[in-house]
């Protein structure tokens, strides 16, 4: 935990965490985290996309390797736990182990990965999928993203390198809180993470027509933040509409944005999420007709720009039974639960199977500066996954 507090001072904002992909500040937290996997006996390097990546050998050097990891960006004034909590304590195992000069049959990475928010650049994964070897080539023409990459030091056109080969790669593990109040229902401090709900990540903007706030008639407006008051409101109704399902407006812009003019465009962000697929695309489908009708009904324009989406990931059973064994042997309650939640392992399931274990976290608050965990909590997930590590059996 005092790892997550030291993490957390590199910040944009004195007082609140924020630290975007390929920033300065995510740069000083990755040197941070390769210096504590130097110390863990690991040997240490930032890969092409800006993963910070250590490596533990096993038996022989050269081994297959169990990858374990989660995330060193943030959210916008974001808790000090999602995401580098998983990293940290994937080091610390990796230095019971080497304390003890224990090698293991296979080898053991781990990797800081530099986006899973997507805060940055609206599309989320960047660097799981530059290691799972799906970075989508498109990415490069979001503005700034060459430039940003360039100003980290990284070359845009070897960004193919980070990826790693699907026999190289035994399984993906990662550890992370909760970010929802089930275990703390429970009484639970861990538990075993059965799928990662699906995500639709759309952009829209409405074009109506700028103009005078005290001169044109209300009949006569098209006011493009009134339609997408509207739309948010229709994505929340949607969203509301299978117990299942949740739908969210998180960003807005309106434009040209003076108290003195009706704005003439608006840009927003719709997230869908849920646990099953064909539930998500049916909301995804009847959240766009009700933007067509509102679109209609008040003669504005719109275009819908389909960021990314990804389909429920399965968590390996193989793997989930293996965690479980590591819990039960902790002397806790087994306990299955889903991820409402992206991860990493959404990118990295095209090369391995995966797995996750969660961690309790106060009242299921995440994506807030209130993000809570107890040590007792913290330390019982750093046990179960060290033990799950040394258990290790690959698939057959
Ligand atoms: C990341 O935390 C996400 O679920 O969007
Ligand atoms: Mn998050
Ligand atoms: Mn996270």
């Amino acid at each position: 935990m005092q790892r997550c507090e030291a993490l957390a001072q590199h910040s944009e904002l004195p007082g609140g965490l924020t630290r975007v992909f390929l920033s300065p500040q995510s740069r000083a937290a990755n040197e941070l985290v390769l210096g504590w996997m130097r110390e863990a006996g690991m040997s240490a390097r930032l890969d092409a996309i800006g993963n910070a990546c250590g490596r533990y050998e096993g038996e022989r050097p050269g081994l297959p390797c169990l990858l374990l990891g989660s995330h060193l960006d943030t959210v916008r004034n974001a808790g000090k736990y999602d995401g580098m909590l998983g990293v940290v304590t994937a080091i610390e195992c990796v230095h019971a182990l080497n304390t003890e000069n224990k090698r293991l049959p296979f080898a053991v990475e781990v990797i800081g990965f530099g986006d899973e928010e997507g805060v940055r650049f609206g599309t989320t994964l960047l660097g799981s999928r530059g290691v799972a070897g799906t970075f989508d080539a498109k990415v490069l023409a979001i503005p700034g993203f060459v430039e940003a990459l360039r100003d980290f030091g990284l070359d845009p056109a070897r960004i193919a390198e980070a990826a790693k080969k699907r026999n190289e790669v035994l399984a993906y593990a990662e550890l992370h809180i909760e970010q929802g109040p089930v275990l703390e229902a429970e009484g639970l401090p861990v538990g075993v993470v059965t799928a990662i709900n699906g995500f639709s990540r759309l952009r829209c903007v409405l074009h109506g027509e700028a103009g005078h706030a005290g001169t044109v008639p209300m009949r006569l407006r098209r006011d493009a933040l009134a339609g997408a008051a509207e739309c948010a409101l229709a994505v929340e109704r949607i969203g509301r509409s299978d117990p299942e399902l949740v739908a969210t407006v998180g960003r807005i812009e309106a434009l040209p944005g003076a108290i003195n003019v009706i704005p003439g465009e608006v840009a927003f962000t719709v997230d869908v999420r849920a646990p099953r697929d064909e539930l998500r695309e049916g909301a995804v489908q009847s959240i766009l007709a009700a933007f067509e009708k509102i679109r209609g009904d008040r003669k504005l324009g719109i275009k819908v720009e389909n960021l990314q989406s990804q389909g429920v990931a399965a968590c390996a059973p193989w793997l989930m039974a293996q965690m479980e064994n590591a819990v039960a042997a902790e002397g806790v309650r087994v306990m299955r639960l889903p991820s409402g939640a992206g991860h990493d392992g959404q990118a990295m399931q095209a090369i391995a199977g995966i797995g996750m274990l969660f961690v309790r976290c106060k009242a299921g608050i995440s994506h807030n500066p209130a993000e809570a965990i107890t040590e007792a909590d913290a330390a019982c997930g750093a046990r179960v996954l060290e033990r799950f590590i040394r258990d290790f059996a690959p698939a057959c």
